[in-house]
């Protein structure tokens, strides 16, 4: 079945039909295409351009394609056709007859592809949000579980300061926690009713698209037919959305796969997501980390190639949009794996404080509290900085750690040394707590932070658990 044979001889050549069909990944809009098509149709009969004997035979026709459908998802696979709308159209004629050749009316597969890929979008956020809503709260888990853990933490990769491991893994939190509101506004905005634009003019029946809008669960209507039909800004946020998530994830996923290396030691993939090796026994690697930071770079690329199809696309509707689909399918699949992946990477890790301690003990990662406690007793910092800084030379050169180092080697570099600067070049704990401002490492700050976090993840989850 063809919805534009009238004005053609022949047939396609097989190979531009398979080149051009969608239904093998578009058939994922079944049931918005009969959603909107149903409330369509209706409005159609409120329009009094069906008879209202005529709308409920096609709604009759399209709510039983709708139920066998759900209830058999396979049974949409076989018959193929050039994409989601055609397969519809040809299997409510078998459902209902003639009449279905009405269906069409006023409307576009360019104003129902958009209306459809809306609906799919809309429920697709509420999917990624509950995905990254687990994954926060198993950064959560994983925080209390070690909340007094210090981790030696890197600029550079360089050993830097002493944090928080809880203090680390809630940095994640922020990042995720703005992938939410990017989310939750990427909703608002695709919350728009295409349909009643038809192919880019807009329909010549006097439909009531604000009731349409409203029967379909949208917040408005679109305003401008060209655009409607045209626009996939919501598909490029989101993937952008979803590639940015990715990108986090893939942050955290390179951090995890260093930090288990066993030069560093800090922390144990959990069995289930790690792999061997085929040829050499000993291998434990973090492949679970390793794929999503290579997916990452995958969406990426779906990213520039969406955005390039938008790029110089004369308006109004092209058939360059069709490769939105796959793209936007892809990048809300990757995106909701990886987060629920991650999330139980996390909430099985196993944390090594031990490991972590000893390269605290040799990385000088007390230098700065040590030249701070130089400027509490009025030296201006930046000679703190120099006297530290040859003292840790001092040091390096003599493969000796700072509490290793004897008070009358130390005084000869710094005059001021006493008890109380030994100790403050040994305590990491000590460290941590002058880090008390908002946003800092200490533990009092990050309790406080993990109680907000805590309360943030509970109010989420009901807000979207409950649609
Ligand atoms: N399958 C198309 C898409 O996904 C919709 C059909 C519009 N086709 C057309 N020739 N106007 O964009």
């Amino acid at each position: 079945m063809k919805l534009w044979g009238g004005r053609f001889s022949g047939r396609l050549d097989p190979l531009f039909e398979r080149f051009s069909e969608s239904f093998s990944f578009d058939r994922r809009l079944i049931l918005y295409d009969l959603k909107v098509n149903r409330a369509y149709v209706r409005e159609l009969g409120r329009a009094k351009v069906l008879s209202a004997r005529e709308v409920r035979a096609l709604v009759r026709g399209l709510d039983a394609i709708a139920r066998e459908v759900s209830r058999r998802p396979q049974w949409a696979r076989q018959p193929s056709s050039e994409d989601v709308h055609t397969w519809v159209e040809a299997r409510l004629q078998r459902e209902v007859g003639e009449v279905a050749e009405r269906l069409r009316t006023g409307r576009s597969r360019n104003d129902l592809v958009a209306t459809d890929t809306r609906l799919y979008l809309k429920d697709a956020v509420r999917e990624l949000q509950l995905a990254a809503v687990e994954f926060l709260d198993s950064l959560l888990f994983q925080a209390r579980r070690c909340r007094t853990v210090a981790l030696p933490g890197f600029t550079h990769l360089q050993p830097a300061q002493p944090i928080l491991f809880a203090h680390y893994l809630l940095a994640y939190f922020q990042m995720v926690s703005r992938d939410l509101s990017r989310l939750e506004n990427c909703y608002a905005r695709a919350d728009e009713l295409p349909m009643g634009s038809g192919a880019l003019a807009g329909a010549a029946y006097p439909i009531d698209r604000l009731r349409l809008a409203r029967e379909l669960g949208f917040a408005r209507v679109s305003r401008n037919s060209l655009d409607a039909v045209s626009d996939r800004d919501g598909v490029a946020e989101l993937i952008f959305t979803c590639s940015l998530t990715m990108i986090h994830l893939s942050r955290l996923a390179e951090d995890l796969i260093v930090y288990s290396s066993p030069a560093f030691g800090f922390v144990e993939m959990g069995d289930a997501y790690s792999t061997g090796s085929s040829l050499m026994p000993q291998k434990k690697n973090a492949d679970a980390l390793e794929l999503i930071r290579g997916k990452a770079a995958t969406l990426v690329g779906r990213l520039s190639g969406t955005l390039a199809v938008l790029k110089g696309l004369p308006l109004s509707y092209n058939r360059d949009l069709q490769e939105d689909k796959r793209a936007l399918f892809d990048a809300v699949d990757t995106t909701s794996d990886s987060l629920k992946l991650a999330a139980r990477v996390v909430r099985t890790l196993r944390v090594n404080a031990d490991r972590m301690a000893a390269h605290m003990a040799v990385g000088f990662l007390t230098a700065t509290d040590v030249a701070d406690e130089l400027v509490r007793r009025g030296m201006p910092f930046a000679q703190a900085h120099e006297v530290v800084g040859k003292l840790v030379r001092w040091c390096e050169q003599r493969r000796v750690t700072f509490a290793e180092v004897s008070a009358s080697d130390a005084r000869r570099i710094i005059p001021l040394w006493d008890a109380k600067l030994a100790e403050v070049a040994k305590s990491v704990p000590h460290s941590l707590a002058q880090r008390a401002v908002v946003g800092g490492t200490a533990p009092s700050r990050v309790r406080i932070e993990l109680a907000s976090a805590g309360r943030l993840v509970r109010q989420w989850r009901r807000r979207w658990l409950r649609r």
